[in-house]
């Protein structure tokens, strides 16, 4: 009898079992990858997986496989630094990072004190996520307590594994999104409620250094003291005005990151969005940690903030993730993100390979996270969230796709001709919570 909690999805399947290196093949071991494979679910998790020849005998009798030959599926795409509250100033007119905040991000973050409002677009944000393949990001709300309640309630109704935070903001900002006090108060009301609720997790979010006083990046420090499973997310060292801004508010600050380690904010849960503008010394103390930094290569691009050194962070051994950055970021797709990483990386003379961003958009990210016992993996006992490629999905892809004789060239295609018309299917828990065909 086919259980009713059991499904069997036959197609390619390719998932990396740890960094593949950088090499033109993945380092031996590093990738599985099933030509005619099967994906046997049950209760929210994966059940099996592997060659459809050796599984398919254990089927139980009847049951009923999802034919999907001509698609792959890979791990559902991770976003380790995105605003979901920007969503709707994305490809706003935009200079520099300080005056795009101003003009465009603070007024429209203003909106968030009405609760319809954030309803609405938490909604609407997780469906673009899912329309795109994302199944997880680590996520900033607005320093509205309840725009955090919004994006909770809309990602536990989709059995999403996401993290949020409440932005932490008490000076150098407009009034109406000034916390002082209560913004420590709301962020433990909030922990209390949602964090390690389903697969949900709470991250402390001091927006940046210059607009939190050394006592909310203090108790921001202690919250982490005091539950070591929370995450933390900020920025660090995206742009030259707020490196000369940083360092006249800090006089006493060696650099730009000991503002962050004086309030005990970098540790093995952290993320630094940007981390351009860094010397070795910042790179290695951040590795130290066991921190990482959030590549944001298409908001890099649209604001203008520099190009990501990827060799010095590996040479360091410094962590990092790759992210889209909504508003600033110009596209929610992992796809898009690695192609603008890929674009970055070329002109510095780093160039990615498909294996190093389809590892790091999965299992990388997972594992900066300390997500990877949950995520980022097709294996045995992890939780069933993927996405099911089409290759074929527009008539130009499908032309590229059909020329390539290899795994890699695939890949690589994908990468960079891809986008959410090749997202045939986000599944989440277990369960397809959005179909191409659907919409
Ligand atoms: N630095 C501080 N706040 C922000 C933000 O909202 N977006 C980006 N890109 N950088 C920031
Ligand atoms: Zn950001």
């Amino acid at each position: 009898m086919n259980s009713s909690t059991d499904t069997f999805i036959r197609a390619e399947l390719i998932s990396f079992t740890r960094d593949p290196g950088d090499g033109n093949m993945p380092e031996s071991g590093s990738l599985e990858h099933y030509g005619d494979g099967l994906l046997w679910l049950k209760d929210q998790h994966i059940h099996a997986v592997g060659h459809f020849v050796e599984i398919s005998p254990s089927l139980p009798e009847g049951a009923d496989v999802l034919d999907y030959r001509d698609k792959l599926i890979m791990p559902g795409f991770i976003d380790t630094h995105v605003h979901y509250v920007q969503l709707d100033i994305m490809a706003s007119y935009g200079r520099q990072l300080l005056d795009w905040l101003n003009e465009y991000t603070f007024p429209e973050e203003c909106r968030f004190a009405n609760h319809a409002h954030a309803e609405a677009l938490s909604a609407a944000f997780l469906d673009e996520m899912l329309r795109a393949g994302t199944t997880t990001a680590q996520v900033f709300g607005s320093s509205h307590p309840g725009s955090v309640d919004a994006f909770f309630t809309a990602a536990n109704k989709r059995q999403l594994r996401m993290l949020v935070g409440k932005v932490l903001m008490d000076r150098n900002a407009p009034e109406a999104l000034m916390d002082g006090a209560s913004g420590i108060a709301d962020s433990e009301r909030l922990i209390e409620d949602w964090h390690g609720k389903g697969r949900l997790g709470y991250s402390v979010t001091p927006r940046f250094a210059p607009t939190s006083t050394k006592t909310q990046m203090d108790a921001a420090g202690a919250l982490l003291r005091n539950d070591p499973t929370l995450w933390l997310q900020t920025h660090l060292a995206e742009n030259s005005g707020e490196l000369d801004w940083v360092a006249d508010l800090f006089p006493g600050s060696r650099d730009y990151l000991a503002v962050y380690e004086a309030s005990g904010l970098v540790g093995p849960r952290s993320t630094f969005a940007h981390g351009i503008h860094l010397d070795n010394g910042m790179r290695k103390r951040l590795a130290d940690r066991g921190a990482n930094i959030a590549f944001c290569p298409s908001s890099n691009l649209f604001l203008g903030s520099g190009l990501f050194d990827r060799e010095a962070a590996k040479e360091t051994g410094m962590a990092f993730t790759y992210a889209s950055d909504i508003g600033a970021g110009t596209d929610l797709s992992g796809f898009a993100t690695l192609k603008a990483a890929y674009q970055v990386g070329q002109l510095g003379g780093q160039p990615l390979t498909a294996w190093q961003g389809f590892y790091g958009l999965t299992r990388g990210n997972a594992k900066a996270l300390s997500l990877d016992n949950h995520i980022g993996q097709l294996a045995p006992s992890l939780e069933a969230d993927f996405v099911v490629i089409d290759p074929q999905a527009t008539s130009l892809l499908a032309r590229r796709i059909s020329r390539c004789t290899t795994l890699g060239e695939r890949l690589f295609a994908l990468m960079i001709l891809a986008d959410d018309r090749a997202i045939f299917e986000t599944w989440a828990g277990g369960q397809c919570q959005h179909r191409r065909d659907n919409v």
